[in-house]
């Protein structure tokens, strides 16, 4: 192979190898095109000779095209040996081929012969979606680039995960997608997670979606050429194009069909839409009771503390610190929390220390489930407990080993009965990630031992409500333990493609291997870490998924995880990583949930609430607490340097989050049934503007307003300490949600003065009947004993309807109710299947107007029932 050398220009790849660059390669000619009844297969040849400016040129590649049902195209172009690695199907299984009929597609395919190149257009309009013509396709061994024009001022979202806009930049505007430890969230950089799919909606009120099945690093380019063509191109550094096309037309059905390939997003439990606590650096189990105590005081509604590395023996899986978070106690803790309807989540890490008398490494050790260096001997780096080791997830022993780890420690009669999993640090996050480092020395260096005993503890006498005596207010804060912390540039080795790729991807950390496993590590499988490395994080949290189901065989597992990959929300939850307590950061947790939910199919994500890193100010966590609460995922959480942000430590956060609090419990069982409805349907748990109103181009831009569920719309102030707010109401009808007086959109802007930090601008859209539980309630757990008033929003038609879905909110399967409310402007109807028993009643129907107007029931949950106005 020639030595080659790279430069990247943004949009203009200049690559020159003695002379030629990539744009001298001149493409594939397409031969043998065989037809078959849904699709067609031909042989692509290189024209010309090599060009060999990132690797080698591959010269026979394959074509693959199916119509894969009326909605759905199939292109695949992969190496004719099969040799370049593709997606185990064992990690994200390729979506069944329910063979169309080209003829009713909606989508047609066609292309150009020499050089290849193709085209996906709309069989009714003719609209062309994709075409790569213009620019050649390039396949070689470490780089593969497919172009496609796009029309101007392109609208497109996805391609997370990323702290960007919603509507993605389409000039100079590059998508590196390498999961990667990414603290204080970086703005136009690689974060987390990747999902290399994008959504693009048209002026002609019609979207479509687009997805690339490569697990490789690579940079997607939006951009324009210097004649102002626009275009988006994708350069991975291996694997092959592997694309879903879905038709749409509908943005919500774009989503629908995207769960149809990489899986509809898993149910979670009824408890896991509460509000949550955490933070690093809670000293103690008292500490950890005390806020649980502190909440109860102050009035606030917390449904489940969580418990980081903190509580962890030298920061070790599957231990805890003997002396501050003693097994007895932390089970006294637990079950203290389950008396009250409280739940519990604890954090357990992929770093696994490599210390002979540690049980989990040993059992590990002894079934041989972790990654391997070339020589045989185990790959190690450093992480939290020190000198580490990681599992290898494609091991078949890793699942049972996990699993054990799992039951032992977590077992509800000796151990810790924890209701959910936070799994972190899984891009994988090694502090190690240089070659000059050395693991053992780092891990030496930098993990100064607890200290010996602990000071006495001032007994303050004060008890902690409703936790036993025993449980003492920690009257002194503590720093943890100093932490292992190294970050550098790796210089690369020799002759080692794996490690320095001659295409360099922008990953914020610097070269592939920084501050992660390293790139030539080979998986059990034979598969190397360059080419899985994105699906370290989907991998560790579908195993502890399934860990989580073995101990309650039958139950909703609740996983949380940082790291993620396409297809992760299928098997688990998200939170957006260590943001900053900074308005910016607050702003972006709903472009970023706008993604997750409507595009990547991961609907239950949040940000931490109130941010993580930095100094929490009043206000903004007001505001905050507030928008946490119109979001799936909700949870403080702060990091162990930030000073303590709980909720009732400003009087003014506290009026905030009791109001926030009260308003999700009201609506918890709608956006249950909106959970329900994405996990059976695909339809988004939060939808964007555009989504509700495709045809409305004000709406394509809109990225701090959305539907939580179809009809509610949440509209927060978004400036900082700003208490007015200019929002979009589209030409409909409203009903405000804490007055219920109608309000009529104008497809105009509307400016709202006066929002005080504990208000929240909510609106409940015309046309929608939502089922909301009675008041009161201190747990998601009592809430579930609450009644519920129907509230009935009629449109601009005067005709409204709902839904309810009621189960007993954790078991995988098992009876659920699916209930539907209607109202025609004189009659309101309730049907639908009554399956699941749930004990409590409609105490009354309201329906919305100038003069609203309550009907008292009660009616029973368990048959239809109607009448008229
Ligand atoms: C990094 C995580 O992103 C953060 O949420 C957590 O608190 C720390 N690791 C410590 O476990």
């Amino acid at each position: 192979m020639k030595k080659a050398w790279t430069s990247i220009v943004i949009g203009a790849i200049a690559s020159t190898v003695h002379g030629s660059t990539i744009e001298d390669c001149l493409g594939y000619s397409a031969s043998h095109v065989s037809h078959s009844s849904n699709g067609l297969v031909a042989d692509l040849t290189l024209i010309g000779s090599p060009c060999n400016i990132y690797g080698d040129d591959l010269k026979s590649l394959k074509l693959q095209v199916e119509y894969q049902g009326d909605s759905r195209l199939h292109v695949k172009i992969y190496d004719a040996n099969r040799q370049v690695y593709q997606i185990p199907e064992s990690v994200l299984p390729s979506p069944p081929n329910n063979r169309g009929d080209p003829r009713q597609a909606a989508l047609k395919f066609t292309y150009t012969t020499s050089p290849f190149s193709f085209a996906v257009s709309r069989s009714d309009s003719g609209d062309v979606l994709f075409n790569t013509s213009g620019s050649q396709l390039i396949f070689q061994s470490q780089y593969v680039r497919l172009r496609t024009q796009l029309p101007q001022n392109p609208n497109l979202y996805g391609l997370g995960e990323h702290t960007d806009t919603f509507r993605l930049q389409t000039n100079n505007y590059i998508r590196t997608f390498w999961n990667a430890e990414s603290p204080y969230v970086p703005r136009m950089s690689n974060l987390y997670g990747s999902h290399p799919i994008y959504l693009e909606h048209r002026n002609s009120g019609h979207s479509h979606g687009v997805f690339l099945r490569n697990s490789n690093g690579m940079n997607i380019v939006i951009n324009q050429t210097e004649s102002g063509g626009q275009y988006l191109e994708y350069n991975t550094i291996g694997g092959v194009l592997d694309f879903y096309f879905l038709a749409g037309p509908s943005p919500t059905e774009v989503s629908k069909q995207y769960a149809e390939v990489v899986g509809l997003p898993a149910m979670v439990p009824y408890w896991s839409f509460g509000f949550m606590q955490c933070k690093y650096g809670y000293w103690d189990v008292n500490e950890l009771a005390e806020v649980v105590g502190n909440y109860s005081t102050a009035g606030i509604p917390l449904d489940v503390l969580w418990s980081d590395i903190d509580y962890m023996d030298l920061r070790q899986d599957f231990t805890t610190d003997p002396d501050r978070f003693p097994i007895p106690k932390m089970r006294e803790l637990v079950h203290t929390l389950h008396d009250r309807g409280q739940k519990f989540v604890m954090m357990v890490d992929p770093g696994i220390h490599r210390k002979g008398d540690y049980g989990t490494f040993a059992r590990g050790a002894e079934k041989g489930v972790f990654l391997k260096a070339a020589d045989g001997s185990y790959y190690r780096g450093v992480q939290w407990a020190g000198e580490v080791v990681w599992p290898d997830w494609f091991n078949p022993n890793t699942q049972d080993w996990w699993t054990d780890e799992f039951k032992r420690f977590f077992d509800p009669n000796t151990g810790l009965d924890i209701d959910g999993v936070w799994n972190d640090m899984n891009e994988i996050s090694n502090f190690c990630g240089d070659v000059n480092c050395d693991p053992a020395q780092l891990a030496h260096d930098t993990n100064t031992p607890p200290p010996p005993s602990h000071p006495p503890r001032p007994n303050t006498g004060r008890p902690i409500p409703g936790f036993p005596s025993d449980f003492q207010p920690s009257s002194f804060r503590v720093r943890g333990r100093r932490e292992a912390e190294s970050r550098g540039t790796m210089k690369g080795l020799p002759g080692r493609n794996l490690f320095t790729p001659p295409y360099r991807i922008k990953n914020h950390v610097g070269d592939l291997s920084a501050g992660t496993v390293y790139t030539n590590i080979t998986n059990y499988d034979g598969t190397v870490q360059y080419d899985t490395h994105n699906l370290n994080g989907l991998l560790m949290a579908a195993h502890s998924r399934v860990s989580m189901l073995a101990r309650r065989p039958g139950k909703r597992p609740f996983v949380l995880t940082r790291s993620t990959f396409a297809g992760a929300g299928n098997k688990v939850a998200h939170w957006f990583g260590d943001n900053y307590s900074a308005w910016d950061d607050y702003r972006f947790s709903i472009s970023q949930m706008l993604a997750f939910a409507a595009v990547h199919q991961m609907p239950m994500v949040g940000s931490d609430v109130c941010g993580f890193n930095g100094n929490a100010q009043e206000n903004m966590c007001a505001r905050w607490a507030l928008l946490g609460a119109f979001q799936p995922f909700y949870r403080n959480h702060a990091d162990i340097s930030a000073p303590n942000q709980e909720f009732y430590l400003w009087a003014s956060v506290t009026e905030a989050a009791k109001k926030a609090i009260a308003a999700r419990y009201r609506l918890l069982d709608y956006i249950y049934t909106a959970m329900y409805r994405s996990s059976t349907t695909g339809s988004p748990i939060v939808n964007p503007m555009f989504f509700t109103y495709p045809n409305d181009a004000n709406t394509f831009g809109i990225q701090t307003q959305y539907f939580f569920g179809d009809s509610i719309l949440v509209s927060p102030v978004i400036d900082d300490d700003a208490q007015s707010v200019t929002i979009y109401l589209p030409d409909e009808i409203f009903y405000d949600f804490w007055t219920f007086k109608p309000v009529r959109g104008n497809g105009q802007q509307v400016t709202l003065n006066n929002v005080a930090y504990t208000d929240l601008p909510v609106y409940i859209r015309g046309g929608s009947i939502i089922p909301m539980r009675t008041d009161g309630a201190n747990s998601t757990t009592a809430l579930r004993e609450h009644n519920f008033n129907i509230i009935v929003a009629p449109g601009l038609d005067g005709k409204a309807s709902g839904s309810l879905i009621l189960d007993d909110g954790e078991s995988l399967e098992g009876r659920f109710s699916d209930m539907s409310f209607s109202w025609d402007g004189k009659e309101f109807r309730a049907d639908g299947k009554f399956w699941y028993q749930a004990n409590v009643q409609i105490e009354t129907v309201t329906i919305l107007g100038d003069e609203p107007v309550t009907k008292k029931g009660p009616w029973g949950l368990n048959k239809r029932f109607s009448f008229h106005s």
